[in-house]
């Protein structure tokens, strides 16, 4: 089948990059894939440029432009159904969003951490200064609570007590681009 996807981010993108270099118009087993929309809601991400190295337009639906979170959220709903997408990516897509979405859209999100730890916005950072001695990332479906939805699939590393801040900043990244594009494919593959 030809699975069509709809990327959201918010910023930097890379995620977004990654999933145009590994999966955009390639095949894996009897799926092939394609991004129908990539969709943004600040107009400074640079991950509009990234995009556009691939030859395709970002669509900006700005928050601030709407009343409500449902509002915004009706928006986003109808940008994608017109979409066609089987499946919304949220990749570093930084708004909490309300059942007007969850209950229309089929979404799978990538976190900085092993869940159910460290949900929100600062997940790397707690993740680092915990005591913990493994990290990691996560892929879920999304639901209305935030960073909740069953868990798809999870990579860990042993935490090193001498790395740094941005080495581990790093790692995590690094494990985003191998598992986010991998649970994509699985996904469809079962
Ligand atoms: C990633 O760490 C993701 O887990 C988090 O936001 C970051 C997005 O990075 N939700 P990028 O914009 O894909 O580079």
């Amino acid at each position: 089948m030809l699975v069509k996807l709809a990327v959201l981010f918010s910023g930097n993108g890379s995620n977004l990059e990654n999933i145009l270099e590994k999966l955009h118009k390639k095949s894996f087993g009897k799926n092939s894939f394609e991004v129908v929309l990539c969709l943004c809601n600040k107009k400074e991400a640079y991950g509009i440029q990234r995009a556009l190295k691939f030859g395709l337009q970002t669509v900006l639906i700005e928050h601030k432009n709407y009343e409500s979170r449902e509002d915004f959220d009706r928006a986003l709903v109808k940008e994608i159904q017109k979409s066609g997408a089987d499946l919304a990516v949220l990749a570093g897509f930084m708004r909490i969003l309300s059942p007007v979405f969850t209950k229309n859209i089929k979404a799978i999100n990538l976190h900085p951490s092993l869940l159910p730890l460290f949900k929100g916005a600062n997940a790397i950072k707690e993740s680092f200064e915990s005591d913990m001695k493994v990290a990691g990332v996560s892929v879920h479906l999304v639901n209305e609570e935030l960073d909740g939805g069953k868990i798809i699939a999870q990579k860990a590393f042993e935490k090193d007590d001498n790395m740094k801040y941005e080495d581990f900043e790093a790692k995590i990244h690094a494990l985003e681009h191998e598992l986010l594009p991998q649970s994509i494919i699985k996904f469809f593959d079962e």
